[in-house]
């Protein structure tokens, strides 16, 4: 791993605006932007649709081990996601992509496939990467780490926001319950749970909007 090149390990749960962030961040860094949950989601996706089911692992890893995801991140929109060629980006907005996502996450075997893949965005003149176990695992020599989070109610009312703006058809009570079966399940797994790393700032971002807290992790990276 390259220990130079600097690392903004943002991580956090579903919805805590770590996505918006990231990308307003690198834009203004000019650095590289990584969604890291895109990977997930994207393998969840070409498992779905190439009929690899949640628990066949060997079939997980070889879709994991060819899987070829591009971010390009756009001033003002969410970052278009390229996998294998195929611009993707709504279909892995959807809820559905993210519970997905959340089943094969906890398996150690897909987790090592995809940290490969991770490491190899490291790339100069810096990285703003955005996930779950940035600061812990993937990049634990990142130069900053922020943990952002919020309350599961002001989480939910951001994605349904969000998914409405995309045209999806959403209940928001049930958006709420979907994050915090989300939450449950990648905070308990026993590989790389979501949790802050013990050298990470954490911010509550409830009450703050978009460019208090862009601010305050500008502080900190100057
Ligand atoms: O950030 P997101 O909602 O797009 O992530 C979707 C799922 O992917 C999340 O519920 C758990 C998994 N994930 C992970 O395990 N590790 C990461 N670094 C990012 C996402």
């Amino acid at each position: 791993m390259n220990s130079i090149t600097p690392v903004l390990a943002l991580d956090g749960p579903s919805g805590s605006g770590k996505g918006t962030i990231g990308q307003i961040l690198a834009l203004k860094f000019g650095w590289y932007y990584l969604d890291s949950g895109a990977i997930y989601r994207g393998l969840a996706w070409l498992a779905q649709n190439q009929d690899v089911k949640a628990d066949d692992v060997e079939g997980l890893v070889a879709l994991a081990d060819t899987m070829k995801l591009i971010c390009h991140v756009q001033e003002g929109d969410v970052a278009q996601i390229e996998i294998n060629g195929q611009i993707i980006t709504d279909e892995l907005r959807s809820d559905e992509a993210g519970q997905l996502a959340s089943e094969i996450a906890p398996i150690p075997e897909v987790r090592a496939a995809l940290l490969k893949m991770q490491r190899r965005c490291r790339k100069a003149p810096g990285l703003v990467a955005d996930g779950r176990d940035m600061g812990t695992t993937v990049f634990p020599d990142a130069q900053f780490k922020v943990y952002l989070t919020a309350s599961a109610e002001i989480r939910a009312k951001r994605r349904f926001d969000q998914l409405k703006s995309k045209g999806f058809d959403v209940n928001l009570a049930r958006l709420l319950e979907s994050i915090q079966a989300r939450d449950v399940r990648d905070s308990s797994r026993a590989e790389s749970p979501l949790k802050p790393a013990g050298d990470a700032i954490v911010l509550d971002t409830s009450e703050l909007s978009i460019d208090e807290v862009v601010a305050r992790i500008l502080d900190l990276v100057n």
